[in-house]
């Protein structure tokens, strides 16, 4: 049993959906989030910042005694994953691995889609995954910059005018070819599930990295015997680098739940 917390971060919000899968799947852990909130977005940014930024991240976050490091940003996780797990002496756990994997397994007819950030489509860190995972697999990757700021402003639901046109004029090309499964490659896309399985249609299978990586911490944590005390309930602390002002209204929708509990600002830079 290890009742240390696990350090969560991303380079703003989205990272709070995987923090949501673990609510759901590990309700015992304690979790120290981090968001870049003043530095969002990665996605667009060189793997030479995208590094950088990652590490001071990390940096901030080993301040406290952590039992593990989930990278809650696919664009952090494509570009940056074995350099940061190199540098650190507990477990890091990235997206792209589990998620590839599951995709390149659940697919019947081979023909696999990929919508995230530009860095993150840039590195193909998914596609060699899956590609190594099932040879047969036709891969389509998509990168969809316009979703992180639309998401960021709330417009996610259906029947948003806004938020519709634009996923049918990404994803068009995507149902075109036929795709039976489509991986959510960034943190911030499953608040927009709803709206792109309308589109997609009910047959297409539509993968979140957050529950995907959740799944393994879980099945890491408990093969190591480091799950904490199922007698406990977890608790929240959340960290951010730019105002905490409206943290707790936009992370609720997140989270899907009130966020009641306490947050503080980081000076990043110093890290
Ligand atoms: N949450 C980030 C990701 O998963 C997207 C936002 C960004 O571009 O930083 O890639």
């Amino acid at each position: 049993m290890d009742n240390r917390p696990i350090g969560v971060f991303d380079s703003g919000m989205g990272g709070l959906t995987t923090v949501r899968e673990m609510a759901k799947q590990m309700p015992n852990e304690t979790v120290i989030y981090f968001g870049d909130t003043g530095r969002v977005p990665y996605g667009s940014r060189s793997h030479d910042t995208i590094v950088k930024y990652a590490r001071q991240d990390v940096a901030f976050l080993r301040t406290f005694d952590l039992k593990a490091i989930v990278i809650a940003c696919g664009t952090v996780s494509s570009a940056a994953l074995s350099e940061i797990s190199a540098e650190q002496d507990i477990p890091v756990f990235g997206v792209v691995g589990p998620t590839a994997l599951r995709a390149a397994e659940v697919t019947r007819n081979n023909r696999i889609g990929l919508i995230a950030t530009k860095a993150t489509v840039g590195t193909g860190a998914y596609e060699r995954v899956m590609r190594h995972a099932n040879p047969m697999a036709e891969i389509y990757s998509l990168a969809c910059p316009l979703f992180v700021p639309l998401v960021e402003n709330g417009r996610t639901c259906p029947g948003d005018v806004v938020i519709e046109t634009v996923v049918k004029d990404y994803l068009t090309p995507m149902k075109e070819a036929g795709v039976d499964t489509l991986v959510l490659g960034c943190t911030h896309y499953p608040l927009l599930t709803e709206v792109i399985q309308n589109f997609m249609g009910p047959e297409v299978t539509l993968l979140d990295s957050g529950a995907e990586v959740v799944r393994q911490v879980r099945s890491r944590l408990h093969a190591s015997n480091q799950e904490a005390d199922p007698d406990r309930k977890g608790y929240y602390r959340w960290y951010v680098s730019d105002s905490t002002e409206n943290f707790s209204e936009l992370a609720s929708r997140f989270l899907g739940r009130p966020v009641t509990e306490p947050v503080s600002q980081v000076a990043i830079e110093r890290y």
